[in-house]
């Protein structure tokens, strides 16, 4: 399952990366890929150490981390810093599933990809191409926000970058490891906890089946959590 989260960055927010972004010193985004994903990737990306990027990686957490539809999805233990990517014209990124493992730069610490997001910085008029295509069970779903939206699914995922024929297409990227490893369990309980949030608000907190549901959610947070 994938959801998109609709202004997960202001635009006040995007104008800022966009500032960064805009005048960023870019080096070849094969730096971070495995070898299989390095064979198929064109594009360029933030250093990962540059102090822009990582101030511009606590903007978009911090966003990100406040919006309740990001936390009930993917329900996130670690997460690794921020980057960020530019496709201009002819660039691309092949089919290719992300690096299950990823190091936390500078920590020593390691993280397990179970959630991609992609926040994009740039309107889709101000490119074409670029589209962002995640394969599951059900197809190939074709992803171009709005600048500041976000797309979030499973980093188990087959995807690729379409090539960008017009302009330059500029977007944030990071993975998640959630509290929550398997993914059926996890959309499972980002359903129920979608149906809880509706049922509040129309029911009341204090409704008694409205509270029952939630012990049942929490339970099963327990059930099916690490920490
Ligand atoms: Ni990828």
């Amino acid at each position: 399952m994938l959801i998109q989260i609709p202004r997960a960055l202001t635009k006040e927010q995007v104008a800022s990366c966009r500032k960064v972004t805009d005048d960023g010193r870019w080096i070849d985004g094969r730096a971070t890929a495995g070898p299989q994903a390095a064979a198929v990737k064109q594009n360029v990306q933030l250093p990962e150490d540059a102090p822009e990027a990582r101030q511009l990686g606590e903007l978009v957490l911090q966003a990100l981390f406040a919006n309740p539809l990001f936390v009930s999805f993917a329900l996130p233990l670690r997460v690794l810093p921020p980057m960020f990517n530019r496709y201009g014209s002819g660039q691309f990124f092949g089919s290719h599933v992300d690096s299950s493992i990823r190091g936390i730069p500078g920590t020593g610490a390691r993280i397990r990809t179970d959630v991609s997001v992609t926040v994009f910085l740039t309107e889709p008029e101000e490119y074409d191409g670029g589209e962002l295509c995640i394969v599951d069970n059900y197809g190939t779903h074709e992803v171009k926000l709005a600048a500041g939206d976000a797309v979030l699914y499973p980093a188990t995922s087959l995807h690729h970058v379409r090539p960008v024929t017009r302009g330059l297409r500029t977007a944030s990227f990071f993975w998640i490891q959630s509290m929550v490893r398997d993914e059926r369990a996890r959309t499972m309980l980002f359903d129920l906890d979608q149906s809880i949030q509706l049922l509040t608000s129309t029911l009341g907190v204090e409704h008694p089946e409205v509270v029952r549901l939630s012990g049942i959610y929490h339970n099963l947070v327990r059930y099916w959590a690490d920490t």
